[in-house]
């Protein structure tokens, strides 16, 4: 939710760089933004350090470099918003200045106790400009200001909010950037850095230029050099005595004592993160599952073993995962019961916190995340922390709180994924959840055999005919109010994926089943026309989905049945290869094309959809 970017450092186009930057973070969150530039002194020195706002209700994609005017500035700040608190409009846009002005923040979270701070301040006389929960910051730390220096101004400020939350500051005159993070993810990138020896644990650091930055994305094609800045933490930066230098320096939010950080180089590639020839991050990220689950399988097999163990000697195995994850998880339920013969449990992050009266030093977590970022999966982390509970992160993004908080991490290694509907990364989860029953089963090598074939039928599966042929489909459906999908076992929770795949990205009604419980209720949906995508088994199971879909194909419902054989019920067919336990993650790729072709055919952005973001960093 919402991407913030700032910068300061010895190039003299900041404004640009933020707006740059923010055109690579709007996948966190698009119905405005804004930013700011501190625009140093003109020839007339009317200007020294002053505030340059600008705000726009809209994507930041659809505006050209050329709609705005860039004055000379080596520090600016911007936001690219996910509405929280407060209608899409421009005053509720970021950057929020105090009411004197002269304190500007960029903020990605929620402040909970928002109503009574600005009771607060509203008492000592100031006026509020916008509906947000974020404009008490500028304000707290304009209050602290009038007896303290900026980075005491800010702590305090910082001290006083409750929830999770991310903000950077600037100050009208000053040359500094000053951030803090409780909860919602921050990074320093250092352009140019000046190790002063190998040790690259430093409390103090040396660079030709910073940025803070929610997302690596937002300054990938300057730097690979990071600092993660964890909760309770804050950084200063500011111009370093030595000439043309900026040093960040790190602090404790609670007491300001100096801490140490180590800058990481990571390993992303800027490249990967462009669409290419493809229309959309979506299609490109469909069709990159050729090379992804593959890619997926190629983990470290001691790590996989670490964790069969852990999972074999656990007293009570969870997965956790929001969303589509969610969904990745609920297969591993039927997953490791057929493969493994063993039973764990299947929560949603936002629900484990029922299930703390059950945790002990033997529970075992696993956390499914693409950002690695989902505020649900960390609360679910704190709380397990707080038990003893051992824990594994099945984690797409290098770095991420998931990854860096894990006992032991599973990289999905399906490379940055920009689209807000998850599909790479999705498909490369469930080949790592596959490949885990194996090796829980003491079959790891087998799984590994079943997964590669399969990851081979895909990509012969892929190809622009397929596509074409989901096109079709969709011409046919895209007019439709509403569409069920079931599945039996494991396509069960597939069926529920390929319904919030078809609900966020094509706005049609979508609703998944349990092949079996169509007749204990929802037939009762069922009209001439109807849409069912059905997952059709071709062995166990195939006659009970087949006499589910009869049921509605009785009533009149149209069956569109994804299956590797054809029947006479179905008046569309969907063919799939036949890939034994890895159905799952063949079954769901073509609804994601079906999904892909519905939003384009309903003029909808796949890779922007309304009211969503990437990442959800908020509960
Ligand atoms: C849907 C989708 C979301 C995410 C969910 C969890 O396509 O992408 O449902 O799966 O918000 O996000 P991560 O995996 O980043 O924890």
């Amino acid at each position: 939710m919402c991407g913030i970017i700032s910068y300061l450092g010895n190039r003299k186009n900041a404004g640009k760089l933020i707006v740059d930057g923010l055109k690579k973070l709007e996948y966190r969150g698009y119905d405005s933004f804004g930013f700011v530039e501190a625009v140093p002194s003109t020839s007339s020195g009317q200007r020294n350090g002053k505030f340059k706002l600008t705000k726009k209700v809209g994507k930041i994609s659809e505006f050209p470099s050329s709609t705005f005017h860039f004055p000379l500035s080596n520090l600016a700040l911007g936001h690219t918003r996910w509405a929280t608190h407060g209608k899409v409009n421009r005053a509720n846009a970021h950057p929020h200045l105090s009411a004197d002005r002269k304190v500007a923040v960029i903020h990605n979270g929620i402040v909970e106790n928002h109503a009574a701070l600005r009771k607060e301040l509203q008492k000592k006389g100031v006026q509020f400009a916008s509906d947000t929960d974020t404009e008490v910051i500028p304000n707290l730390i304009a209050e602290f200001l009038k007896r303290g220096n900026l980075r005491e101004a800010v702590r305090k400020t910082a001290k006083k909010l409750k929830g999770r939350f991310a903000f950077v500051a600037m100050v009208e005159g000053e040359k500094k950037l000053i951030a803090a993070r409780n909860g919602s993810p921050l990074i320093v990138g250092i352009e140019k850095f000046f190790p002063k020896s190998d040790d690259r644990l430093i409390s103090k650091i040396d660079g030709s230029a910073f940025f803070i930055a929610s997302d690596v994305p937002a300054f990938l094609n300057f730097t690979r050099d990071v600092v993660y800045l964890d909760d309770g933490e804050m950084v200063e930066i500011e111009p370093s005595p030595k000439k043309d230098h900026f040093h960040a320096h790190f602090f404790e939010i609670e007491n300001g004592d100096e801490i140490k950080k180590r800058v990481i180089s990571i390993d992303w590639k800027a490249e990967k993160a462009e669409k290419g020839d493809f229309a959309h991050f979506m299609l490109k990220e469909i069709f990159e599952q050729k090379e992804t689950i593959e890619r997926a399988l190629n983990q470290d097999e001691r790590q996989i073993e670490k964790v069969a163990g852990l999972i074999r000697k656990s007293f009570g195995t969870f997965f956790i995962g929001c969303g589509t994850a969610g969904k990745v998880c609920a297969t591993a339920e039927y997953l490791f019961a057929k493969i493994a013969r063993r039973h764990v449990n299947v929560i949603f992050g936002s629900e484990f916190d029922t299930q703390e009266p059950f945790l002990t030093e033997r529970t075992l977590l696993i956390a499914v995340s693409q950002s690695g970022e989902t505020a649900d999966v960390l609360e679910a982390y704190k709380i397990a922390k707080k038990r003893g509970v051992q824990t594994v992160g099945v984690v797409n993004t290098e770095g991420s709180s998931v990854a860096r908080h894990s006992d032991v991490v599973l990289p999905v290694n399906a490379g940055m994924e920009k689209a807000v509907a998850s599909t790479k990364a999705t498909t490369a989860q469930l080949a790592i959840l596959t490949l885990l029953a194996y090796a829980v089963a003491g079959k790891l090598d087998e799984g590994r055999q079943m997964l590669a074939e399969a990851a081979s039928q895909i990509n012969d599966l892929l190809n622009p005919r397929y596509s074409e042929h989901l096109e079709k489909i969709a011409r046919k459906i895209k007019n439709v109010e509403s569409l069920y999908i079931i599945g039996k076992a494991a396509d069960y929770p597939m069926a529920l994926e390929a319904a919030i795949k078809l609900q966020e990205v094509s706005y049609i009604h979508a609703e998944g089943f349990a092949a079996g419980e169509l007749k204990h209720g929802p037939l009762a949906l069922i009209s001439r026309g109807t849409p069912l995508i059905a997952f059709v088994p071709t062995g166990e199971y195939r006659a009970d989905v087949l006499s589910n879909v009869a049921e509605v194909q009785a009533r009149g419902g149209r069956i569109i049945g994804v299956s590797a054989e054809n029947d006479d019920l179905f008046d569309e067919w969907i063919r799939v290869p036949n890939v034994g336990n890895a159905q799952p993650i063949v079954n769901i790729i073509p609804i994601q094309l079906l999904a892909y072709h519905l939003a384009v055919l309903r003029k909808n952005n796949p890779d922007l959809p309304r009211n969503l973001a990437k990442s959800v960093t908020v509960k």
